[in-house]
């Protein structure tokens, strides 16, 4: 098979992490057969560099011309204490999101057996879980109205939801609930908010279609609290874009680094396969960035991008074996050896 891949590192630890994913992939390409196109785009804070624009227009392109985007993060410490910064790395993101249609972010908690003991959560409570987190990913506060009146000193972001932006990703949460065990939780705050009201009112229409899916509803603190206590509850998680945003950063505890957690984003065009973790600045071009999540993105790309089951599954194993064995970076080694971000790269590509 051809696979046309849109290669989108960003910045901080980006370069470093989408590298070893690309070692891993073409390790996979040969193995399977498969014939690999890259191209590369810039994004977020290099892209304001060279162009003035977190997501310039020939981004896009490349990422439509694309079957699937490989990326990294975007941040820039920058701009992180500039409130009054016009241009931002994170808009290039968000942009991507939005022009790409990506509603849906998937981002699955697993455990590994030889890690549980490195969770901060207790072994006993986090061994074996293993949901998924699906998180509405272009509406709400993030693409909602937002502006200052009052000569700047009152600022708003609207939490704005139509119907058809719930009913799609409630939709996929039951669809992926029935692939699993069966177990949606609608996590919204419906006892406060209108849009989680609309929400859940959306949820109780829908429910009685899927007889087969016990449907619950959790209000967000209650969730970030169960996260904590009994990860084991839940199998499909769904929530609006901020709450998913929140929960999922907490979710990444569950496995031991945030290092592990993978993403895809997928919608109406091309998906976009990248870690939950972010630039991490203080350790870009170091070379001792986890770059599992990456790799672990680039599975989810060929299981949900190419379909191609098999290649997603000999990643995710090398990943696990590389944990058994330690070949690990300095997140994960505790008192082992620490292997740089390009050792566990070629390890893993070499073990596919
Ligand atoms: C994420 C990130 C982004 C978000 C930022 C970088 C805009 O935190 O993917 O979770 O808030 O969605
Ligand atoms: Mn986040």
């Amino acid at each position: 098979m051809k696979l046309k891949i849109a290669k989108l590192p960003g910045d901080g630890i980006g370069p470093e992490v989408v590298g070893q994913a690309v070692k891993v992939v073409d390790a996979v390409a040969k193995k399977f057969g498969h014939e690999v196109e890259y191209s590369f785009a810039y994004v977020g804070a290099c892209a304001i560099d060279k162009f003035g624009n977190a997501y310039p227009e020939e981004t896009h392109k490349v990422c439509l011309e694309s079957d699937a985007v490989l990326f990294g993060a975007v941040g820039d410490p920058r701009y992180d204490n500039d409130p009054t910064a016009k241009v931002r790395p994170e808009q290039g993101l968000l942009a991507m999101r939005k022009q790409l249609g990506l509603y849906a972010n998937l981002r699955p908690v697993e455990t590994f057996k030889s890690l549980v003991h490195k969770s901060p959560l207790k072994e006993e409570l986090v061994d074996g879980a293993d949901f998924l987190c699906l998180r509405e990913l272009t509406g709400g506060m993030y693409f909602g109205e937002k502006g200052r009146r009052d000569n700047g000193d009152t600022a708003f972001d609207t939490n704005l939801y139509h119907r058809y932006e719930v009913e799609r990703i409630l939709k996929l949460g039951y669809e992926y609930a029935r692939r699993r065990r069966k177990h949606l939780t609608v996590v919204d705050k419906a006892n406060v908010l209108e849009s989680s009201r609309l929400w859940r009112q959306i949820a109780q229409e829908m429910a009685p279609q899927y007889p087969d899916v016990t449907t619950d509803y959790m209000y967000v603190d209650n969730a970030a609290m169960k996260l904590i206590t009994g990860p084991k509850f839940f199998d499909v998680l769904v929530t609006e874009n901020t709450f998913g945003d929140i929960l999922t950063d907490e979710a990444s505890c569950v496995s031991g680094s945030m290092g592990l957690l993978a993403s895809a984003s997928i919608g109406e065009h091309t998906g976009v396969y990248e870690p939950i973790h972010g630039s991490y600045p203080q350790a870009a071009g170091k070379n001792i960035a986890n770059p599992l999540a990456t790799i672990l993105s680039a599975a989810m790309m060929f299981e949900y991008a190419f379909g191609l089951m098999e290649e997603g599954k000999a990643i995710r194993r090398a990943v696990a074996l590389s944990i058994d064995k330690g070949i690990v970076t300095e997140d994960l080694a505790g008192d082992g050896k620490k292997y740089s971000t390009s050792e566990v790269g070629d390890w893993v590509a070499a073990h596919i």
